[in-house]
């Protein structure tokens, strides 16, 4: 047997999963900011699969253009795992290699599990089972193992008492040598007490052709699959722990590692520092010596070097950092760049804004970058002092070594190392306060009285 042959991969996703309760598939619920399905395609990637379907029901064509450019073949009745398989028939017309058979609601099987079922598919075994053997074997259908061969997969609902009692679990997961996967697809009837077409019934097939199958263990931890909200959470709090360790494997520094969560591709360079309480969303990436503080929440932004941020920060996608930049409390930015070692500390909305280096940018200034119907830019240049409380009126560009005076509307351009102040001119009235105070106690005295 070569070990060169191509896979192919069937992905099964066509359950609505009830137990969700939700108007979206199962598997495109998210896990670390991806759906399940797409963890899996990307597990299967790296083992070497080229060619992927994913088996879909009717009216779920959001996950057609979440796994693009795989395709899709729609099963229009779930009628069993095996006639689920036969949908992506058309799909693979012309491929030649081995096919795994994968369900797209167990994103949690590693690359090293499918490389053990590739490898016992390339030592000769036909179709090759992945199994488990979990703490509770429950209704998963039952491995029976002869002489070290798999003899058949039996479904809970149909086994005997010594079948039951067989703690081998079938996962679902098999790899099949593909040029008879769908021969013997063809062959598998539904006389079972489900009534369904089970895939599991290719094992006895593959037997009676007098081929070989084989099983590979993974652990009980894989095939935990999403069923409900909370399993779920329990399939997050895993990929979490992976992601963690991972990332503290390169060099991070995660002060309370389970309060900080990540997203599948989280980027983060050595020697950052994250406190606790900080969520990453998708696409954001890290360079080295970065401080995160806590409680901030970060999406699609590039942090430069010896950059720090937080506490209670707010990066939003395309916010972009400079080397040393910092970013203080209650501070949000978004699509925009931010210069080498300009701070923003405190209080403040940058959005669609382009800050130069070494600038300061005074607590409470925003950046008024939407009249409503269209989104302008805010030029800053390098070394502005910008006044407590400014607002930019975009579009609006201020030059290099300008200031801008507290509380300041900033509605047209600024010159180079000029002073802009827009704000009523300050007028002082003596002795106003004593009379004010002697006319305010004067009137509740009096009403005091008439009472
Ligand atoms: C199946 C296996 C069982 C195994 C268990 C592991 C069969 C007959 N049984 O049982 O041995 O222990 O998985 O979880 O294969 N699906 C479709 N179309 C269908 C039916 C299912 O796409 O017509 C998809 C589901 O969305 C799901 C997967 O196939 O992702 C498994 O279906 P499910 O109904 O959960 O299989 P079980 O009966 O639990
Ligand atoms: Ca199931």
């Amino acid at each position: 047997m070569s070990t060169k042959n191509k896979i192919a991969a069937i992905v099964l996703g066509a359950g609505q999963g009830t137990r969700m309760k939700s108007s979206k598939p199962k598997v495109m619920h998210e896990i670390a900011s991806r759906p399940m399905v797409s963890h899996l395609i990307a597990t299967l990637e790296k083992v070497g699969v080229e060619k992927m379907t994913v088996v879909i029901g009717p009216s779920m064509d959001c996950i057609k253009d979440e796994v693009a450019p795989y395709t899709t073949a729609v099963q229009e009745k779930q009628l069993g795992t095996a006639n689920a398989v036969m949908s992506a028939k058309g799909e693979l017309d012309g491929f030649v290699g081995d096919v795994i058979i994968a369900y797209g609601d167990s994103p949690l099987v590693t690359e090293e599990t499918f490389s053990k079922m590739i490898e016992k598919r390339n030592q000769g075994a036909s179709v090759v089972v992945l199994g488990f053997t979990p703490i509770d074997a429950g209704k998963y259908g039952r491995l029976v193992v002869k002489a070290g061969e798999l003899d058949k997969i039996v479904e809970f609902k149909d086994a005997n008492e010594a079948e039951r009692a067989i703690k081998l679990c079938n996962s679902g997961f098999m790899c099949v040598d593909g040029s008879i996967l769908f021969d013997m697809l063809a062959k598998v009837k539904n006389n079972n007490a489900a009534g369904e077409y089970y895939l599991t019934d290719i094992v006895e097939i593959a037997k009676s052709m007098g081929l070989k199958c084989g099983v590979v263990e993974g652990s009980e931890e894989e095939f935990m699959g999403a069923n409900s909200r909370s399993d779920l959470a329990k399939v997050e709090a895993i990929v979490q722990n992976r992601l963690r360790e991972k990332i503290m494997d390169n060099g991070v520094t995660l002060i309370n590692p389970e309060t900080v969560t990540f997203a599948y591709d989280t980027e983060i360079a050595n020697d950052v520092v994250i406190e606790p309480f900080v969520v990453f969303g998708k696409g954001v990436k890290v360079a080295s010596n970065v401080t995160i503080r806590a409680f901030s929440h970060l999406e699609g932004a590039t942090i430069g070097a010896h950059a720090e941020v937080g506490p209670y920060a707010r990066l939003r996608p395309q916010a972009v950092l400079s080397e040393g930049a910092k970013i203080g409390n209650f501070v949000e930015i978004k699509k925009s760049n931010i210069g080498v070692g300009t701070k923003v500390n405190h209080l403040t909305y940058i959005g669609d804004a382009d800050v130069g280096d070494k600038t300061n940018v005074g607590a409470g200034t925003i950046t008024c970058n939407y009249d409503g119907y269209n989104k302008s830019r805010t030029i800053i240049g390098k070394d502005v002092f910008v006044g407590s409380n400014t607002c930019f009126v975009a579009p609006v560009t201020v030059g290099d070594g300008a200031m801008t005076g507290a509380g300041s509307v900033i509605t047209s351009n600024v010159n180079s190392d000029a002073l802009a102040i827009s704000r009523a001119k300050q007028r002082d009235i003596d002795g106003f306060a004593p009379k004010f105070r002697a006319e305010k106690k004067a009137e509740k005295e009096a009403k005091k009285l008439s009472k």
